[in-house]
């Protein structure tokens, strides 16, 4: 097949705190319950041979070791180098206590040798199950820890010191418990993976970490179209429907889809868009064609509270509801 190529030197890269560099554009791979690893193997296999060097994976997406194939082939064909590659990863909310033995697994599934960043997916060990309805529960839930989120952590720091995993990252984080963690990391995080697109800005978080040196990664970049049932309830607003961003896209004769792509990078988070069918044009979009300070802060009045994955899966006994696990108050809720 055709594929347009965008040179992996023409994409923006962001330098980590420990100076190492990173693209600011990534490719997804969570099929969302709806794309068998096959499929989303294989859109990791055409991102590889159209310029993608930053990948996002996690043991939970059920698809580590279809991607860990498409790897091992394209290291074989010569295509990429492993060292070409930014690889992350993630371990799974019920192997909190576990962390070598899954970074391993995963380490070992995606055939990478090394992980380049490995996410602490959530901060607490509530377990779901693959695929599981929004109304699940699982009744082992329990609040944030500080005490068991270090617990994880220093984990983490141990696979630094093995090799085994070069950068250390959190996701799903609010400043509350950034605040009451960080203090207390010897090697400091290097990114945050959030979700961030249009409509859901989180400004005061996305600032926060900047100023700590961590790296926004964002997820759900488009606002995640054809993400799980569990996380689709009436009210929630289609950033790629939103007239302006559509307006935006005419003006520069592209999809709303690249508008959002284009805002996250010239903002500073690295986007990690998921596509079977539009991963080159996702690319290379960031690359040319800019929008202009107009535009951006248009898009940045967008910001509308929108958070698409309310997480309430993840509720403890006792919790009101999925607000509980983000602290709005300003303080940890337990
Ligand atoms: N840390 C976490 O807790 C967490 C949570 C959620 C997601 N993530 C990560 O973030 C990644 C991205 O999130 P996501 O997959 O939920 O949402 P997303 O990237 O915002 O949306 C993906 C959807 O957008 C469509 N799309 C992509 N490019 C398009 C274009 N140019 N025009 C029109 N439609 C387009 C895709 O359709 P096609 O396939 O047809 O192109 C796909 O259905 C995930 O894959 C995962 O790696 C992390």
């Amino acid at each position: 097949m055709e594929r347009t190529y965008t040179s992996p030197e023409r994409v923006p890269k962001k330098t980590l705190a420990s100076g190492t560099e990173i693209p600011m554009i990534g490719m997804g791979t969570f099929g969302s319950d709806r794309f068998s690893a096959d499929q989303v193997a294989e859109a990791v296999a055409g991102g590889i041979r159209c310029g993608y060097r930053l990948f996002d994976c996690a043991a939970c997406y059920g698809n580590e070791k279809e991607i860990g194939r498409v790897f091992q082939a394209a290291f074989e064909e010569g295509v990429v180098k492993r060292s070409d590659l930014f690889i992350m990863t993630k371990v799974w909310n019920d192997m909190h206590e576990k962390v070598e033995e899954a970074c391993r697994k995963s380490v070992e599934d995606l055939q990478c040798s090394w992980a380049d960043l490995y996410f602490i997916h959530w901060p607490f060990p509530n377990y779901h199950a693959p695929g599981c309805d929004g109304d699940a529960r699982n009744p082992d839930s329990k609040p944030f820890s500080t005490e068991e989120f270090l617990s994880t952590y220093r984990q983490c720091e141990a696979l630094v010191d093995k090799g085994l995993i070069r950068h250390i990252g959190i996701s799903n984080m609010t400043i509350p418990k950034l605040k009451a963690v960080l203090p207390h990391l010897r090697i400091r995080p290097a990114a945050c993976e959030i979700e961030l697109h249009p409509c859901f800005q989180q400004e005061e978080l996305f600032r926060f970490l900047l100023r700590e040196g961590i790296q926004p990664v964002g997820y759900m970049p488009m606002g995640s179209p054809a993400r799980p049932e569990r996380d689709m309830v009436p009210g929630d607003i289609a950033d790629l429907q939103l007239p302006e961003i559509r307006a935006i896209g005419e003006a520069h004769g592209v999809s709303p889809a690249a508008v959002a792509l284009k805002w996250a990078v010239q903002r500073g988070q690295i986007p990690i868009p998921f596509s079977l069918h539009h991963y080159e044009e996702n690319l290379r979009c960031v690359i040319e064609d800019p929008l202009t300070q107009e535009e951006m802060d248009a898009i940045a009045r967008l910001e509308k509270g929108n958070r698409l994955v309310k997480g309430q899966v993840f509720l403890w006994p006792g919790a009101k509801d999925w607000h509980d696990l983000w602290d709005e108050g300003g303080t940890i809720t337990v």
